[in-house]
């Protein structure tokens, strides 16, 4: 990357666990590029991205010898936390470093390595201190993904599906036909797949950088998703669980108001099925289901805004949701 030429040291910045699998591989590759390379670890988990962290690695950043200057590069190595943690780290770090994003995890490597948000989150919410800093460059190597817990590397497959059916009909009858071979992590088949995958997440985020209109399409599926994570509780789900099932109860609200054929709404249960991703769930409570949504921070003026889709690969903006539609596609997450 020109944009890097005179980077003189370079600064990896992962949690406990990737530092442990891949940070002494990511120091030596850069030290054999004639940077000074070094290594700060923090313990691997969202719990811990936070502002706490955040001064902790800055402790170490300052203390790294040669000093960090401006001709340091932090590299985020590893998931969407390490991603927004040292992203935020570059972004404040002597009023903003350079940086390089180096995701292993699938949820980072086709959603949270792109659109140059960065940022941690706070006891009254998630993400809710951040700054927007774009990387300098996305480093993506498919073979991290072997090590991958099965049910993170499922965990991304979400944003893959949501992907296809916002904006791309050709890319699900691609999952649908390689579903095998994604979840058999095949390498060759992975590139092409991610690959896919950021180019549609970066076309969204590049036509709409600050969110205005378009960029809102990444939220189908995560209107009611969102508002599951809060009401069963973070620990208790997964985001492309509560994804894959907000995904599905949008469907089914598009399908009741005649905007989507059954067919497809069908089709796209199916697929998440065989990805091993949730479509149904039981105890789920409608009425604060819509109680969150509409303190939803999206939520304008108490206004529950949804994003449905019309057929696969299109999706449109509906303001006018009404806590019936709500509830009618939660029940129909339990049937
Ligand atoms: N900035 C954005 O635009 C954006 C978009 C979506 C999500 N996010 C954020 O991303 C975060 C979630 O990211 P995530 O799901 O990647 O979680 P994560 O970073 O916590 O990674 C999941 C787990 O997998 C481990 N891990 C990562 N890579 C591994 C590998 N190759 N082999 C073995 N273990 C590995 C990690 O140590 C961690 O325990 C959330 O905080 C979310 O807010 C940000
Ligand atoms: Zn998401």
């Amino acid at each position: 990357v020109a944009e890097l030429e005179d980077v003189t040291s370079a600064v990896v910045i992962a949690d406990a666990s990737v530092a442990a699998l891949y940070g002494k591989r990511a120091t030596d590759s850069l030290s054999a590029a004639g940077m000074a390379a070094s290594l700060i670890d923090f313990p691997a988990g969202e719990e811990h991205k936070t502002l706490r962290t955040v001064h902790a690695v800055f402790d170490r950043l300052f203390a790294v010898r040669p000093q960090a200057d401006r001709r340091t590069v932090i590299a985020a190595l590893g998931g969407g936390v390490a991603g927004d943690l040292a992203g935020f780290v570059a972004a404040t770090a002597l009023r903003g470093l350079r940086w390089v994003q180096c995701p292993t995890t699938v949820l980072a490597d086709v959603d949270a390595s792109v659109g140059g948000k960065t940022g941690v989150d706070h006891e009254a919410g998630k993400n809710l201190i951040g700054a927007f800093h774009q990387p300098a460059g996305v480093l993506m190597d498919v073979e991290t993904l072997a090590t991958l817990p099965e049910e993170h590397f499922r965990n991304g497959l979400a944003e893959c599906v949501k992907h296809a059916v916002i904006r791309d009909a050709s890319l699900l009858d691609f999952i649908e036909d390689h579903a095998g071979r994604i979840l058999a992590r095949e390498a060759d088949i992975l590139t092409d797949f991610l690959a896919r995958n950021v180019a549609i997440k970066a076309a969204v985020v590049s036509a709409d950088e600050r969110e205005a209109g378009e960029r809102a399409h990444l939220n189908y599926g995560h209107t009611i998703g969102h508002a599951i994570e809060t009401h069963v509780g973070y620990a208790h789900i997964r985001h492309g669980e509560a994804v894959s099932l907000g995904m599905t109860a949008a469907n089914h609200l598009a399908v009741e108001r005649g905007l989507l054929e059954s067919e497809a709404a069908d089709r796209i249960e199916d697929l998440l099925k065989r990805l091993g991703l949730p479509v149904r769930r039981e105890g789920l409570d409608a009425e604060k289901i819509w109680q969150i949504m509409q303190h939803d921070k999206k939520a304008v003026g108490g206004q529950v805004r949804m994003v449905l889709p019309v057929m696969i690969g299109q999706v449109a903006v509906f303001d006018d949701i009404t806590p019936a539609a709500v509830r009618g596609a939660v029940a129909a997450l339990s049937l």
